[in-house]
C-alpha cells in the first residue's frame, strides 16, 4: 500500500519517528505488514517520497478557521426537523460524504460504509416503516402488565415517555405526518458490518459528527435519528429493503436538507460535566 520513492526520499527519519506501527524500514525503503494505512508518513513527507496505494498528494492547506469561527460553527449545527422542499444536489452530497476520509478511526479499520437516501418515495417509506413499527412496539411496552415490569425495570418516567409517544405517533399517523423524518430530502445511514477489531459504532458516530458539521458550513441542517437506527437494529428485514446489507449493523442515521428555520439565540444549557485531575 505505502511506497517509498528511494530518489526522492532523504532519510531524514520524521516518517520513522512518526510511525505509530514501528513499520518503515527507511534504508531499505520498505514499509512492513505492521502498517496500519494510517497515512501519517505520506502526511509528513516533504520530499513527497511517499504515497499510499499511488494516490497523488495533496498538499495540506492553511488551517484558517479561528476558534472563535469553530465554535459559531457549532453554535449554529442545531437539529433541524424543519426542511425546505429544496434538494440536495449529487454533488454537494458525494462532497459531504468524502469528508469522512479525513476522520479518524479505531485501529484505521475504517469499516463504516454510508447509504444515502433521496428517493421521495422511499424516505416516505421509511418514515411510515418506522413509526409503525415504533408504534407496535410502544403499544405492546405500554400494555397494562408489561407497562408494570418496564417500570420495574426502567422507571416511571420511561413508561410516561412511551405512553406520550404512543399518543403522538398516533396522532402524526392520523394526520399523515412524517414525525420520523420530517421530510428530509435526504436520509444518510452509517452501518458495518460487525468486526471484533476496532470500534466501528465510536468511528460512525465521529463520522457522522464531522459530516453533520461540514454539511452545517454549507447552510445545509442535518438531525441524528435514533428512531430509525433503532427500527433497523430490532428489525433487520426492514434495513435490507433500503439496500442496507441483513450483517451490517446500523448505527446512526442522519437526516439532511436546507433549514426552514432560522435560530436568532445560542441556547444556555449544560456542556459536560468535566474534572480535570
Ligand atoms: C444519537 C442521537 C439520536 C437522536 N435521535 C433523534 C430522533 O430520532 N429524532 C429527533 O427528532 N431528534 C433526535 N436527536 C436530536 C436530539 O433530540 C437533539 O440533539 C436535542 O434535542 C438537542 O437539540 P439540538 O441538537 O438542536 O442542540 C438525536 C440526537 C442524537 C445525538
Amino acid at each position: 500500500m505505502i511506497t517509498i520513492d528511494k530518489n526522492k526520499c532523504t532519510k531524514c527519519q520524521k516518517c520513522v519517528n512518526d510511525c505509530t506501527a514501528h513499520a518503515i524500514d527507511i534504508e531499505n525503503a520498505v514499509v512492513s505488514d505492521l502498517c496500519i494505512a494510517c497515512g501519517h508518513c505520506v502526511a509528513i513527507c516533504a520530499q513527497r517520497a511517499v504515497t499510499m496505494d499511488n494516490k497523488p498528494i495533496v498538499e495540506l492547506q492553511p488551517q484558517t478557521i479561528t476558534s472563535h469561527d469553530f465554535r459559531t460553527l457549532c453554535a449554529h449545527t442545531r437539529s433541524c426537523r424543519h426542511f425546505t422542499k429544496q434538494t440536495v444536489s449529487e454533488e454537494l452530497l458525494q462532497k459531504l460524504v468524502e469528508i469522512t476520509a479525513q476522520a479518524p478511526s479505531a485501529s484505521n479499520v475504517r469499516g463504516v460504509e454510508l447509504t444515502v437516501i433521496t428517493n421521495p418515495d422511499l424516505l416516505k417509506k421509511i418514515n411510515t416503516d418506522v413509526a409503525g413499527a415504533l408504534l407496535k412496539m410502544f403499544r405492546l411496552v405500554t400494555r397494562p402488565i408489561i407497562k408494570q415490569i418496564v417500570q420495574i425495570l426502567t422507571s416511571k418516567q420511561q413508561v410516561i415517555k412511551l405512553q406520550n409517544y404512543v399518543a403522538k405517533f398516533e396522532k402524526a399517523q392520523q394526520e399523515g405526518k412524517q414525525n420520523i423524518t420530517f421530510g428530509a430530502p435526504a436520509l444518510i445511514v452509517f452501518h458495518a458490518k460487525h468486526e471484533k477489531l476496532g470500534m466501528l459504532e465510536t468511528d460512525a458516530s465521529i463520522w457522522a459528527s464531522y459530516l453533520s458539521l461540514y454539511a452545517s458550513s454549507f447552510g445545509l441542517g442535518t438531525c441524528f435519528n435514533g428512531f430509525i437506527s433503532n427500527a433497523f437494529g430490532k428489525n433487520k428485514s426492514l434495513q435490507t429493503q433500503y439496500g442496507i446489507p441483513q450483517n451490517h449493523k446500523v448505527y446512526i442515521t442522519l437526516m439532511l436538507g436546507y433549514p426552514a428555520v432560522k435560530y436568532a439565540n445560542e441556547v444556555s444549557r449544560d456542556g459536560a460535566m468535566c474534572s480535570i485531575v
